[in-house]
């Protein structure tokens, strides 16, 4: 076998012939390590060989998506996914060590395992008695059909599934899996790939599942391989803080069903329980008349969620005002800020500014700017908004409210959990044609952040 030293940039993939500072790719600097490639048949072989191993099918005859679903018995997880595991399909989870992935994924196992599906968990990174550890902490029964290797050998967990033949596979984590076909070590790119693209074959061949784990950087992308995204049906992020104990589990990839998608768990001293109101839970704490907290109907994927948003505006004791933000955009707040100074002519220009999502969830559409600069003001002027009113819209730079999509599922969340008052943009009013009217909401249409702040800080 012959084999070359190539320069591979830990990043995104990028391969030169030698060292680079900077990637021309991603224009990381000092991202590039030497690698050991070996040199691909020729192109054309397969042609000169004139075997061919698949055939082709007629597109009307394939089997469609929905029926090859597998629900894993966790409805959360089921609903990022899209309504379940998809056969054949290989799913990564990313996520910070610590996180629960290993967690989630032995609740899976055991789950399948229990509906009778054969279920390989390949532990490369603790020991079988470590697993079982977490196990027993999960307070089930183990079912009979989960099996688990402790081997980071490529080619002999390949020989374990043949022997078992599983209908799941997981591979906790897929950066300590190594191929004895490549020379580098464990965890370099050409390893990953090489090593995520064999358990993508076995999958695409045999209709098997599999599930790997991957860990992510510092800057919170998956670690080092992009590459390894695009091998993958479906790329799961699980996500959360230290400090409190819920996980989102977002889907940021996924070739069965929408993306964005998240779904909702605590961690308990029993492992991951699904949150299935997870409105109600992130309401649960929210202070009484108090003045700087208000409530946004956001959309998650295809799902609606109630969070509270939290805002301090303090006066700047010396030198430049202070703006800190947590699960919202800096710069989008710095926006609403400068709307509200010259559109509803709140003067904060010598005020600190803090602001929060509750829970730890990050909200990325506009629909909350409304709700945002609310919170503001509300702790500006020291004026409670009402607890029982749900707020959303977009601002616009001339202090314009402007329409948001899906303003009925917002609605129907706030309703379902007992809020009286909805105040949305106009237009959204407009197209809704009063089709709340008798639903004993009272909801109320503004053009612009002045009168909006009107109706709210009254
Ligand atoms: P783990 O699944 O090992 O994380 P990862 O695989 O993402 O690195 O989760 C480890 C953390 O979860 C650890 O800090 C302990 C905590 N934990 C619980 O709080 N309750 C439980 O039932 C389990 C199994 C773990
Ligand atoms: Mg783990």
């Amino acid at each position: 076998m012959k084999t070359k030293t190539i320069f591979v940039c830990q990043e995104c993939g990028y391969q030169s012939a030698k060292w680079i500072g900077k990637c021309p790719e991603c224009e990381k600097w000092n991202s590039f390590v030497e690698e050991m490639e070996i040199e691909k048949k020729p192109a054309g072989h397969r042609f000169l060989a004139g075997a061919i191993a698949s055939s082709a099918q007629k597109l009307n005859q394939v089997m469609p998506v929905g029926q090859l679903r597998l629900k894993t018995q966790i409805e959360e997880l089921d609903h990022v996914l899209g309504g379940g595991l998809v056969s054949g399909s290989v799913v990564l989870i990313g996520g910070a060590p610590g996180i629960g992935k290993s967690t989630l994924l032995l609740q899976v196992c055991n789950a399948l395992s229990k509906i009778g599906k054969k279920v390989l968990y390949v532990s490369a990174e603790e020991s079988a008695q470590q697993t079982k550890l977490r196990a027993e902490r999960l307070g089930e029964k183990i079912a009979d059909s989960l099996y688990i290797v402790t081997e980071t050998n490529l080619e002999s967990i390949l020989e374990h599934v043949s022997k078992i033949s599983p209908d799941v596979i997981v591979a906790d984590s897929i950066q300590v899996i190594y191929t004895d076909s490549i020379a580098s070590t464990a965890g370099t790119i050409s390893q990953v790939r090489e090593c995520a693209g064999q358990f993508t074959a076995l999958a695409k061949r045999g209709g098997v599942c599999v599930f790997l784990v991957g860990h992510v950087t510092k800057d919170g992308s998956l670690a080092g391989p992009r590459v390894l995204e695009h091998l993958v049906d479906c790329v799961l992020y699980f996500e959360g803080e230290n400090k409190n104990n819920f996980r989102i589990l977002r889907a940021v990839k996924n070739r069965f069903g929408s993306t964005n998608e998240i779904g909702i768990f605590e961690m308990m001293s029993s492992g991951l329980k699904e949150v299935s109101n997870p409105s109600r839970m992130f309401l649960t704490e929210r202070p009484q008349f108090v003045s700087g907290s208000a409530v946004v109907a956001t959309i998650e994927g295809t799902r609606p969620l109630l969070v509270e948003i939290q805002a301090l505006v303090s006066r700047t004791n010396f030198g430049m005002p202070q703006r800190r933000t947590t699960g919202i955009d800096f710069n989008r707040a710095a926006l609403l800020i400068a709307v509200l100074e010259k559109r509803a002519h709140l003067s904060l220009g010598a005020q600190d500014i803090f602001l929060n999502v509750a829970g730890g969830v990050k909200i990325v559409e506009p629909a909350a700017d409304l709700t945002v600069a609310a919170a503001i003001a509300s702790s500006f002027k020291e004026k409670n908004i009402a607890s029982c009113d749900v707020i959303f819209g977009e601002v616009g730079l001339g202090g314009e409210i402007r329409a948001v999509p899906q303003a009925d599922l917002r609605i129907n969340e706030a309703k379902k959990l007992g809020f009286k008052r909805v105040i949305l943009p106009e237009n959204n009013l407009k197209i809704l044609e009063g089709r709340f009217k008798n639903s004993g909401l009272d909801i109320i249409g503004v053009r612009d952040i002045k009168e909006a702040l009107g109706f709210i800080l009254k």
